[in-house]
């Protein structure tokens, strides 16, 4: 009953959200190819008329393997215009085949695929106000049917980069996790993620016999011999005062248990990434504040790789990585955890050296250098799969079983980070092969179709696999400088989309790796992965990865019971339009009932009967307690 409430309401809501963009249903159309169509000056008006939601062929037009154009012709008021930080988006629908789109003359997207939806975003300065704009298209299609089909046009603004994050205060303040598990004997490496104004002094309470405290970095290293739960009290102080969380540090069989936090090389540097690279991306882990929030691990992807393994079987690194252990001990020495990538193949993605035949010597050699976290890439590995009649669940374990034997006999815990890309559900059977995490999907990239894709298609139904110790890895984050290269660019992804990607992967209890070149982080990305109450979500001790309530015109609910006894609750608007929705009576099977009902990105409470407008493929997350 309590549902079909809210249903409704999102309904009406989403027709009333119309208002906020223009939708274009037809546009002048000619077969052939010229450049000058692409002018705004252009006279048209002999032209065809053809619908924008059905395709060529369906309107009698017979043009394949062959050039058509469109032009869109489109008065945009000035009430879309924005902060100067806005954009425009153009979401043509889909197109088939290929496309080259012009705003007044100027290209502005092109897309060489067929069939997928064309989402330009452009600069608000391209737009003539209040007066008729051209929007021309020239498509490309090769069979029928051809041109724009599936629905109409919609224009409407995209948000500039804004900041929901409140300032941290200049008082120390916790932001790390509650736990940090162990295994008996291994080396503690953990940093107090305390933000505040530094100098910074800090002590810990309860602390066992083999574990001391660097109280000026604040960074505990040693051992234990014992297992068990130790209860500890974190304590930092500064000029401006003082904070203490409690926390239990757990020596025993599990480790990872909560998802791990840190940084990657390959959405950022793809293959040029080099050591001098890293340990920039590393120092500004620490400068610009990140491993105050428990970003820890520092992840060198592929490519560190030597041409060929030394004579006695052991791999080294190429002239990029002149001393892995120097970065290893740089990292350790702050608190943070050292990351390396492999293959089970003889060759990894990039055609680098893998682990095949030598997974012991290479094992042993991660350990020398202080090796914390293994990415393991499929890959190559497809060879020996491919060749072998056996394609069974086992058969795709069974690299997994080797390497992980090996790591198990290092004297340290290192993180097992399975990745095939979902392969024979992973999800299933990661748990039994020892990985900490294993990656559910192809790999990700900065578009919205691929957070779409991979967030919100591929995880739903994932929550009963993953849990402490164990987790879904829906890839690694796409916000900040990527490219996969030298050639570095600002995420694809509209900051609305930012933040509903950071609020799914926390929801989703991912592993929560920057992609990004941390040395030339701006202040919207900063925030974005800085918000101590959006991150305390991911790395809730309860670790229950979140499911999906609602789905229902365009608008999804996903939420997550937390230790404390509250709920974290995802709403997000997959339309293209900003959808205003009613926080009353009952989202999904959650009573809204609630005590208090707390908006996490701008941490403060908010009322629960009353609208808030979604943002095109942005999110209201929040947080709802109830004392009952
Ligand atoms: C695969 C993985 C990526 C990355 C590259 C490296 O594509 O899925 O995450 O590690 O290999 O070559």
């Amino acid at each position: 009953m309590k549902r079909t409430i809210i249903t409704l309401a999102i309904l009406l809501l989403c027709r009333l959200a119309l208002a906020q963009g223009i939708s274009v249903e037809t546009a002048k159309f000619r077969v052939g190819d010229n450049p000058a169509w692409a002018s705004p000056s252009f006279n048209d008006t002999s032209w065809d008329v053809l619908r924008l939601d059905t395709d060529w062929n369906a309107q009698g037009i017979d043009n394949d393997n062959a050039y058509g154009w469109y032009r869109l012709h489109v008065v945009i008021p000035s009430s879309l215009k924005g902060r100067d930080s806005d954009k425009i988006l153009l979401a043509l629908g889909t197109i088939d085949d290929a496309d080259e789109t012009f705003l007044n003359g100027v290209l502005v997207g092109k897309t060489d695929g067929y069939d997928s939806p064309r989402r330009y975003i452009v600069d608000r300065k391209l737009v003539r106000w209040d007066k008729e704009n051209v929007i021309a298209v020239r498509v490309y299609n090769g069979d029928p049917p051809g041109g724009f089909y599936g629905k109409p046009a919609w224009i409407t603004l995209v948000s500039g980069p804004y900041i929901l994050t409140p300032p941290a205060p200049a008082t120390p303040r916790y932001n790390g996790p509650a736990v940090f598990g162990v295994r008996p004997g291994s080396p503690v490496i953990f940093r107090l993620a305390f933000s505040g104004e530094k100098p910074m002094r800090y002590a810990v309470e309860g602390l066992p016999d083999g574990v001391v405290l660097d109280s000026e970095k604040g960074v505990l290293s040693g051992s234990v011999k014992e297992e068990g739960d130790y209860p500890l009290v974190l304590k930092a102080r500064n000029a401006k005062g003082s904070a203490s969380a409690s926390f239990t540090l757990k020596v025993g069989s599990r480790i990872a248990l909560t998802p791990p936090m840190g940084w990657n090389s390959w959405n950022c540097w793809g293959t040029s990434v080099s050591q001098k690279k890293v340990m920039e991306s590393a120092m500004a882990l620490v400068s610009s504040g990140l491993a105050d929030y428990g970003y820890s691990y520092v992840n060198v992807d592929d490519a560190w790789e030597a041409a060929e393994r030394n004579p006695d079987g052991t791999i080294g690194t190429n002239e990029n990585f002149p001393d892995m252990k120097g970065l290893g001990d740089w990292l350790h020495g702050n608190g943070l955890k050292f990351g390396i990538y492999s293959s089970p193949g003889d060759r990894t993605c990039g055609g680098y050296l893998g682990s095949l035949g030598h997974e012991k010597e290479d094992a042993e050699v991660w350990n020398s250098w202080g090796v914390d976290y293994l990415k393991y890439d499929w890959c190559g590995y497809s060879k020996v799969y491919g060749a072998s009649s056996d394609h069974s669940v086992a058969a795709l374990l069974r690299p997994y079983i080797k390497m992980q034997q090996y790591l198990r006999e290092q004297p340290r815990d290192i993180f097992y980070s399975l990745c095939q890309y979902g392969m024979g559900n992973v999800w299933e059977w990661g748990a039994f092969v020892d990985a900490n995490s294993w990656r559910t999907t192809v790999d990700i990239t900065d578009t919205w179709e691929s957070v779409r894709s991979i967030g919100f298609e591929q995880q739903d139904g994932l929550h009963p696999y993953s849990g402490p110790g164990h987790w879904n890895d829906p890839d690694m984050l796409v916000v900040g400088k990527v490219g996969w290269s030298d050639n570095l660019r600002d995420s694809r992804l509209t900051p609305d989309e930012q933040y509903s990607h950071i609020s799914l992967w926390a929801l989703l209890a991912a592993n929560m790796l920057i992609g990004c070149d941390l040395s030339r982080i701006d202040d919207f990305t900063l925030n974005l992965l800085c918000n101590n109450e959006v991150n305390a979500i991911n790395q809730d001790v309860l670790g229950r990865q979140a499911h999906k309530d609602i789905e229902e015109d365009g608008i999804e609910i996903w939420s997550r019971e937390l230790s404390d006894g509250g709920i974290a609750i995802g709403i997000f608007n997959l339309n293209e339009a900003p959808v205003p929705v009613y926080l009353g009576g009952a989202i999904g099977k959650i009573d809204l009932e609630a005590d208090s009902v707390r908006d996490l990105w701008r941490q403060k409470d908010i009322p629960t009967d009353a609208t808030y407008t979604v943002p095109s493929h942005g999110v209201l997350l929040v947080k709802m307690k109830t004392s009952k």
